[in-house]
């Protein structure tokens, strides 16, 4: 049996997905709008080896209980569709980034494991395709398919036909950096399906926050489309906390934030206050990753180096969609 092999990137929101209109296929209750980062990746092989219904997943050297297979098991099942293969899959994925920290990895992973279960079964299929396979897995992942920057289409049809991501503009158009601040390497508390459907069931401003939505992804794309740093800055901060502002309000509250995350923002108002250009971004954990422009300025990174809460400082910018790779990578 041919074994299949992918890597693909993490994405972080520019504007946020916190909502669904369909929780079994993870279809979006509004769009949203990402960039595709370099560097942080997930490398994963496939191989329909094994009994039918008794797929395996590993992540970075450990065998992945069912809830995280459960996830793997919607695109493997979405590709044993269309393949006639009832197979069982032995899947090997390594992380390069923290795992579970608000850093995408599950988007990283499940677009991985989407183009390589599609490798292994002998597919060529459209990216259009493997979004929507890898959207089944974690919604997000279906942005990590894209190079560059990524709108996900939150689609109407029932079945989530139309509801995938497709290409805003490549990497090249514009080489943002973005600097990922580490202040806590722990899993999240709270997993985003159930936060998620918390914010939706409690949260007064969970309408609110979906009515910010359209607006926002109009916005977003003319500032990445005329590379307007400052529209982009102010689109994608009130983007990022009108989301907290919705799961803070949720009941039980949903926060993410650790002390370090806010002493971090202090910071990051000080610096602007000072003339740096830059904006941040933070998703369902407490990291914050920091977008200054391209170019040869690197105050800023200096600066938050020096933190001593910054346990780590990732350095990315925009990357390629997930792509098949030989075997022998690993
Ligand atoms: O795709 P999920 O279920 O991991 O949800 C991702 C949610 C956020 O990261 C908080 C926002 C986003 O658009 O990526």
């Amino acid at each position: 049996m041919k074994k299949g092999s992918a890597i693909a990137s993490s994405n972080i929101a520019f504007v946020k997905y916190w909502g669904k209109r369909d929780t079994a296929l993870n279809l979006p209750a509004a769009g949203s709008l990402s960039m595709t980062l370099s560097g942080l990746t997930t490398h994963t092989t496939v191989s329909f080896d094994r009994a039918p219904g008794d797929d395996e997943l590993t992540l970075n050297g450990v065998r992945v209980g069912q809830g995280g297979l459960s996830k793997a098991r919607a695109v493997l099942d979405a590709v044993r569709r269309v393949s006639d293969g009832g197979a069982g899959a032995t899947v090997v994925s390594v992380n390069n980034f923290p795992t579970g920290a608000g850093l995408a990895s599950s988007a990283a992973g499940l677009a991985a494991l989407a183009t390589a279960a599609a490798d292994a079964a002998s597919l060529s299929i459209d990216s259009a395709t493997l979004s929507r396979w890898a959207r089944l897995g974690s919604g997000s992942a279906c942005r990590s398919i894209v190079s560059g920057f990524a709108v996900w289409n939150a689609g109407v049809a029932a079945d989530g036909s139309d509801s995938f991501a497709t290409q805003l503009v490549p990497p090249e158009h514009w080489p943002l950096r973005m600097l990922v601040a580490v202040v806590d390497e722990r899993p999240k508390t709270e997993p985003s399906t159930a936060g998620m459907q918390r914010t939706a069931a409690s949260s007064p401003y969970f309408g609110a926050w979906l009515n910010t939505v359209p607006a926002d992804l109009h916005q977003a794309s003319e500032a990445i489309v005329g590379r307007d740093f400052e529209k982009l800055a102010d689109v994608a901060e009130r983007s990022c906390l009108a989301m907290h502002a919705a799961m803070l309000t949720s009941q039980p509250s949903l926060l993410y934030f650790r002390p370090q995350t806010l002493m971090l923002l202090e910071e990051l108002y000080q610096l602007r206050r000072e003339g740096h250009p830059l904006f941040f971004t933070i998703d369902a954990g407490p990291n914050v990753k920091v977008v200054v422009p391209p170019g040869v300025d690197r105050s800023v990174e200096s600066r938050l180096v020096e933190l001593p809460y910054v346990r780590r400082l990732l350095r990315t910018s925009p990357g390629v969609g997930s792509h098949t790779t030989p075997i022998h990578l690993f």
